[in-house]
This record gives structure tokens, C-alpha cells and sequence, in this order.
């Protein structure tokens, strides 16, 4: 009991450092919000879509839900059952952060610590990704970081179209409720996808790109930094450009 009172308090006490203000209440069981089901699940088989009770109830003190656009959506995502990744996850991996970032990392998907945590970039990759933002000037807190998919693929495989489809929307959500001036993306597969560009990494990185109108830096994922360290100064350079266009100070040259 202790211990879920400070965790309690530590939460809030992140809340108030990311700018949140106000803490309503959690509901105890009633929804917060609707759920709308995928269309064509109606429950005479129209095309419509159809408004069915949300299962869970979700608050801002809730991890990445720190603001009233951001908890609508956690809402609307519910207990998703919308790809086959429900059915072998432990905890949908929503986002973390400020809900009014200027700064915002995409990463592919939950990996095993995720999944279990339920905040996306928690283990060794996220350890590497939280000095890299701590490099650049900012606490963890300050930024906002999501995947693609919220849902750990099995075995660690690259999340499928059909997951792809039915998760970006929320994405897409997700970012118009921050509003980032920058977003980041990490990886192969998180730039690929979001670009819907092919082209490797190795090429893509580095070059500003757009993604629903906000600016986008492609850059490789921690996880291949730590399989291959030589690479980092290259993801430094393509940050370094991001902290420029952040107006943060550069480090001086050594
Ligand atoms: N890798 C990702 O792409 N996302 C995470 O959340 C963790 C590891």
C-alpha cells in the first residue's frame, strides 16, 4: 500500500514537472470516454461505426494521457482488441511524457521490458535513448516518446500491415494532440513506416522530412547503437540538427 502511495506521488510530482496542472479524479469504473468499434461491427452489420462502452477507465495521471486530447484517445483505444498483437501482450505501451512536447520520439514497437511496464523505451534501448535525450538538453520527462505499435510483436518481429494500420491512426492522434515541433524517428522500421519510404536507414538518416505537417528527423535506433557503437556519432550529428532547430545550445566542439 506503501509503496502504490509513492509511486502515487512520484507520478504527480512528473505531472506537475511536464506542466500538467490540473488531476481530476479517475473514475472507478465507470468509461471515461466511448469507445467507437471499427466500422462494420455493428451490431447489424452496417458500415457504420458503433458506440460500445469503453472497458477500461483511463486518467491523466495515467502514463502518456496528460492532457484531455490524450486521455480522449486512450480512451477511444480501450482494452484494443483491433490486431492479433492483443492477444499476446501484457500491457498496451500507450506513449510517455509531456503532453505538450516540443520534442517527440517514434520508436517500432513494445519490446519485453515495455510490454511488461507498459512506458515505451524502458529497457537497455531506452536506457541509451533517455542520455541521448538527457545529451541534448532535456529531462526524459520533457519530451513525449511512442511507438508505432502499442503492442509487443512476438519474438520481437516487425509489427505486420494489417497492425500497422489498425495502430498509426492513434499515432497520428497522439501527435496532433502534443503537437511537437520536432519529432524523431528511431529506427529502420519506425522511418520506413511513417515516411512510407523504403530507402534505408543509412541514407534517410540525417535529412529533415515531414510527417503530418510536423518536421521529422530520421536517425537510427538505440538498440542498433548499442550493437553498433561507431554509429553513434552519426545519430549525435542528426540530433545536434534537431537541437538546432529546438534553439538549444550546442555542446562546444571538442
Ligand atoms: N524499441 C522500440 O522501438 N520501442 C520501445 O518502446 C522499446 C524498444
Amino acid at each position: 500500500m506503501t509503496e502504490i502511495a509513492a509511486e502515487a506521488l512520484a507520478h504527480v510530482r512528473w505531472l506537475a514537472r511536464a506542466g500538467v496542472k490540473e488531476v481530476p479524479k479517475a473514475a472507478k469504473s465507470a468509461p471515461l470516454t466511448p469507445t467507437v468499434s471499427p466500422a462494420g461491427q455493428g451490431s447489424e452489420g452496417s458500415a457504420r461505426s458503433t458506440v460500445v462502452p469503453a472497458t477500461g477507465a483511463y486518467a491523466l495521471t495515467d502514463k502518456g494521457c496528460g492532457s484531455d486530447t490524450l486521455l480522449t484517445i486512450r480512451g477511444e483505444l480501450g482494452d484494443c482488441t483491433r490486431c492479433k498483437l492483443s492477444r499476446g501482450r501484457t500491457n498496451l505501451v500507450f506513449g510517455v511524457g509531456n503532453p505538450r512536447a516540443e520534442l517527440m520520439f517514434v520508436g517500432e514497437g513494445p519490446g519485453a521490458d515495455e510490454d511488461v511496464q507498459g512506458e515505451p523505451f524502458v529497457g537497455k534501448a531506452g536506457q541509451l535513448l533517455t542520455k541521448m535525450i538527457e545529451a541534448m538538453g532535456f529531462r526524459r520527462e520533457e519530451v513525449y516518446i511512442a511507438n508505432v505499435v502499442k503492442c509487443r510483436p512476438p519474438n520481437n518481429r516487425d509489427p505486420e500491415p494489417d497492425e500497422i494500420a489498425a495502430c498509426e491512426p492513434f499515432l497520428k492522434a497522439q501527435i496532433a494532440a502534443v503537437k511537437p515541433k520536432v519529432i524523431v524517428a528511431l529506427g529502420r522500421f519506425a522511418v520506413q513506416t511513417l515516411l512510407r519510404d523504403p530507402t534505408p536507414i543509412t541514407r534517410q538518416r540525417g535529412a529533415w522530412r515531414d510527417y503530418e505537417g510536423v518536421r521529422l528527423m530520421p536517425t537510427f535506433h538505440p538498440a542498433y547503437l548499442l550493437r553498433n557503437p561507431p554509429e553513434k556519432a552519426k545519430a549525435w550529428a542528426d540530433l545536434q540538427l534537431v537541437m538546432k532547430e529546438l534553439g538549444k545550445t550546442l555542446p562546444p566542439k571538442p
